[in-house]
């Protein structure tokens, strides 16, 4: 039975309507917040290529902060820029390193704020890769056991959750061993489970200071051309322990996420990546789209995809843009 009988605008009409079967929304619960956190004090690097982020020393991270808890954004997810980097990556586990003291200076002041940490050593590492590398190659084996103790790092500070993002086969279960060999079993991880080897990372690298000195990272993250193996990617972090899975970049990959949707029946995250904000960014600033609306229409189509959780640089700007709604 078609037209005229069936009429698709007769729901169109007005407002309430509209509103009333409308199948996807929007809310401030959505969004995870990254920051970048720096050694130092009243430092507030801006970043040429990511207008509205900065890099921050912990006093400034801790006044953004406030503005996050301010706008209603429940969780946050912190990068570190270590004073020294190393081949080892040291600065990722160490004790005392630049995300340990930002996890507690902000679980002190908030502790209701939900900070997870991003578990990788390319901030850290001299070479600038995800992992121990000899001879050109990135090993990994070696590299599960510095990231395990870079999890295990940041949850003794306080972490909330963790969020490892170096692609390494069996990460997921060496980082879950460790934290529950030291009694934290309910702390939970976010695997970057599908992340790919994407252009769209540029900016990220100019304020985490981590592009690979030599190189790219295709032998660990993904084939852009592939989405079988994003499913093997998912299912296998899955049988490590993994608690919430990521798609990474979200744009792009918006296909991968839904796929991820149909087939597993968990929380799943994306992350709307630096190089997706930078475009928006710079379209903006010329007047050539319209902000507000631009980014609103791009979160929302990935919550119709099938995410659950947004990483997203757009966070503070969306929370307040949803308060303008209701
Ligand atoms: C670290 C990491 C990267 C991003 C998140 N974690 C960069 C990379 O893999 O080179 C990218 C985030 C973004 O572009 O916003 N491995």
């Amino acid at each position: 039975m078609g037209y005229p009988v069936q009429r698709m605008r007769r729901l169109r009409q007005s407002p309430s309507l509209r509103a009333m079967v409308r199948e996807h929304h929007l809310t401030k619960s959505d969004l995870m917040y990254p920051m970048f956190v720096i050694y130092g004090t009243k430092v507030r690097n801006p970043v040429a290529s990511m207008p509205g982020v900065f890099q921050l020393s912990v006093d400034e991270l801790l006044q953004e902060t406030a503005k996050v808890v301010e706008k209603g954004i429940q969780s946050v997810i912190l990068f570190g820029i270590p004073e020294h980097k190393d081949e080892l990556g040291t600065g990722a586990y160490h004790e005392n390193g630049i995300v340990q003291q930002a996890v507690r200076a902000i679980k002190k002041n908030y502790p209701e704020l939900l900070v997870a940490t991003d578990v990788c050593l390319c901030e850290y590492t001299s070479h600038g890769h995800c992992g121990v590398v000899e001879k050109g190659q990135v090993l990994n084996d070696p590299t599960l056991e510095l990231l395990a103790k870079t999890a295990l790092s940041h949850v003794e500070a306080g972490a909330d959750m963790v969020a490892p993002s170096d692609m390494m086969d069996g990460r997921i279960g060496a980082i879950r061993r460790i934290l529950d060999t030291h009694g934290y079993h309910q702390v939970p991880i976010m695997s970057y489970a599908a992340k790919y080897a994407s252009a769209f990372y540029g900016p990220f690298r100019d304020v985490a200071e981590s592009a690979p000195q030599f190189g790219d990272r295709s032998s660990y993250q993904m084939d852009p051309a592939n989405s079988n193996e994003a499913m093997r990617e998912i299912a296998l972090d899955l049988e490590e322990g993994a608690d919430i899975i990521m798609v990474k970049p979200g744009l792009p990959y918006l296909d991968i996420l839904r796929r991820a949707k149909d087939r597993f029946d968990v929380p799943l995250a994306v992350y709307n990546v630096s190089g997706e904000y930078a475009m928006v960014k710079a379209a903006a600033s010329k007047g050539w789209i319209d902000e507000k609306k631009v980014v609103m229409e791009l979160l929302l189509s990935m919550k119709r995809a099938g995410a659950d959780l947004i990483l997203t640089y757009h966070a503070l700007d969306a929370a307040g843009w949803l308060e303008e709604r209701s």
